[in-house]
């Protein structure tokens, strides 16, 4: 479908919402447009902010020119875009569904090769990638905000991309692997394991600032989520 047409069809509100998804900032729905035979889901993003859509938008060019792997962007309005639907779960779903399918995985002499660890190395050489290309930080590296699709990582959420160094990115995902529910288990400690050889082998990024950003990182998250009790 062009994407006049799906413009019209949003604002004339010729749509349905199928979903809410979980969102700290903004308001994201899953939506469809029937179009005659045709019809499309997307996701509708309402930003409380538009200097916020603003940015998400101008990092989402930038990021389509350098061919990552990005959603299209369908529609823009003051306050909203409409993306194309990825489907797919997100890094969140797969990392808790790995530790509940395969809770063995790590236990053997020789680790098998796994789904999880594949993905995870791939979110880590996606960042890479921003890393060299642009010079940016990801830094919202929440766990959904990467969608897994055909074994592809798709990122999305480019509000708070921003220019530190690449070790606060790697540190922050792995203290925020190591503290989604069930946090801190023997499984999760030697996925990180593994994550920190490839760091240090391959990506060849200096593990003393890659530590001492985790630490930093699990030291907020034990900070807010007191605050939360
Ligand atoms: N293009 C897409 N395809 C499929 N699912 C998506 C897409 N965009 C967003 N989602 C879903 O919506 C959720 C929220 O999206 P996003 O992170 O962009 O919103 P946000 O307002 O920045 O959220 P938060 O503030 O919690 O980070 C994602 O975790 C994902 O589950
Ligand atoms: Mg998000």
């Amino acid at each position: 479908m062009m994407s006049e047409t799906i413009q019209k069809y949003y604002q004339t509100g010729n749509y349905q919402v199928l979903r809410q998804f979980k969102s700290k900032k903004n308001r994201v729905q899953l939506i469809e447009i029937s179009a005659g035979q045709q019809v499309i889901r997307l996701i509708e993003k309402t930003f409380t902010e538009a200097v916020a859509l603003k940015k998400e938008l101008s990092m989402l060019n930038l990021l389509h020119e350098m061919a990552f792997s990005v959603p299209e962007c369908l529609g823009q309005f003051d306050r909203v875009l409409l993306y194309e639907y990825l489907g797919g779960m997100t890094l969140c779903e797969k990392l808790e569904i790995a530790e509940v399918c395969e809770p063995d995985l790590f236990s053997g002499p020789v680790n098998r090769d796994s789904e999880i660890t594949a993905l995870l190395k791939k979110t880590i050489d996606w960042l890479n990638r921003l890393h060299q290309k642009t010079g940016l930080t990801f830094y919202d590296i929440n766990l959904r905000n990467f969608i897994v699709r055909d074994n592809l990582i798709y990122a999305i959420d480019y509000e708070d991309f921003s220019k530190l160094k690449p070790a606060v990115d790697y540190g922050r995902l792995l203290a925020f692997i190591l503290t989604y529910k069930p946090v801190f288990t023997e499984w999760k400690k030697a996925l990180i394991r593994e994550l920190e050889d490839y760091l240090n082998n391959e990506i060849k990024v200096n593990m003393d600032e890659v530590r001492h950003e985790k630490e930093r990182e699990l030291a907020r998250i034990s900070e807010r989520r007191a605050k939360l009790v």
